[in-house]
Formats: C-alpha cells, sequence, structure tokens
C-alpha cells in the first residue's frame, strides 16, 4: 500500500533545500515561478532537473520554449521567493523586479546566488509533476548567502 498523503507530505517536509526561481520564454511573454525541487543530474554533461507542476503556467511554457533559466536565490530574496509562487500576482511577476534577457533568451533575474540558464534536454512526466532535465548552456554565479526552505518556512544558514 502506497504512503498516505499526510505522510508523505510530513517528510518531505523534513528535506531543506535551496529555493530557486525557473524562468522561460515563448515568442514576447516571459514568466517564471518558485521552484525548490531542483538538484545536479550530471557534471560532464552539465545536467541539472527541475519538478515542475503539470497545472503550473511555467511547465506548459518549458515544455513548448525548451528553455528554462534556474535562479539560486540569496537570503535576502523571500519576497521574491513569494511572488514568484503567488497566484494573485501570476500576471505581474517581473513587475518593479529587475531583470534582462539571457543568453538563451529567457529572463536572468538580478541579485540571485547562481543563474543556469538550460536547454531542455529531456522530459519525464511522472504523477502530478514533470522532471525537466536542463543541459547548462551558461552559468553566473555571486558570493552570497543562501534562501534555505524548511517546515514550510524560509531559513537562514547557521554559520
Ligand atoms: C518555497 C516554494 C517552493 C516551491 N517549489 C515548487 C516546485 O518545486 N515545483 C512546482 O511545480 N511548484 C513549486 N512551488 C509552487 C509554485 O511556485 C506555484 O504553484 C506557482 O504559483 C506556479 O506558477 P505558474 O502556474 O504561474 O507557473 C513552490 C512554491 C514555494 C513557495
Amino acid at each position: 500500500m502506497a504512503v498516505g498523503d499526510d505522510l508523505f507530505k510530513q517528510c518531505l517536509r523534513r528535506w531543506a533545500s535551496g529555493v530557486t526561481i525557473v524562468t522561460s520564454k515563448l515568442g514576447d511573454e516571459i514568466h517564471g515561478m518558485t521552484v525548490s525541487a531542483f538538484n545536479s543530474v550530471s557534471a560532464n554533461p552539465p545536467l541539472v532537473l527541475v519538478c515542475a507542476n503539470r497545472n503550473s503556467r511555467t511547465h506548459a511554457m518549458i515544455r513548448e520554449s525548451e528553455i528554462f533559466n534556474v535562479h539560486v536565490l540569496a537570503a535576502d530574496q523571500q519576497e521574491l521567493s513569494n511572488r514568484f509562487a503567488s497566484q494573485s500576482l501570476e500576471g505581474s511577476r517581473f513587475e518593479g523586479v529587475e531583470w534582462r534577457a539571457g543568453l538563451l533568451g529567457a529572463p536572468v533575474l538580478a541579485g540571485t546566488l547562481a543563474v543556469l540558464e538550460c536547454k531542455l534536454a529531456s522530459t519525464h512526466d511522472e504523477g502530478s509533476h514533470s522532471i525537466y532535465v536542463g543541459q547548462v548552456e551558461h552559468a553566473e554565479i555571486s558570493d552570497r548567502e543562501p534562501l534555505v526552505y524548511f517546515q514550510g518556512g524560509y531559513r537562514a544558514i547557521a554559520l
């Protein structure tokens, strides 16, 4: 018998992760959402993965555009994380946010810890989500403290 919904969620809440914003572009339209389900897949070639809910607009855009940028958020970017997760701000997430077009065309947000610009390498549909594996074509880094997500809330790393 599969594990119950509640226990499953309780287990996953105990997994501390970073927080990312994944952006994409299709034609003139840009979009993005907050994603904690991000990980590395391979160093050679450089591959990463994100898990996107199939109901999300970002999911649909990545499937069609086949490009996405992953931004690793810094400790002071909680507000940005909430903004890109908010349904009510769905059509205005980029308003007042500093960004530029990346080398593959998708938005690159200012002030993040790292940006990985990806071409979609493969797609794996599993349950409610799709795993998008991206080949990293360009990357940028800065040296800041990361935003951490644990037990449904934001944390800072204790040094
Ligand atoms: C901290 C945090 C982590 C999240 N992680 C994910 C994730 O890994 N995958 C996902 O599909 N949604 C995740 N979400 C939810 C989406 O950001 C949210 O549903 C968003 O409104 C979807 O936007 P869209 O439908 O406009 O693309 C997360 C939200 C928060 C606050």
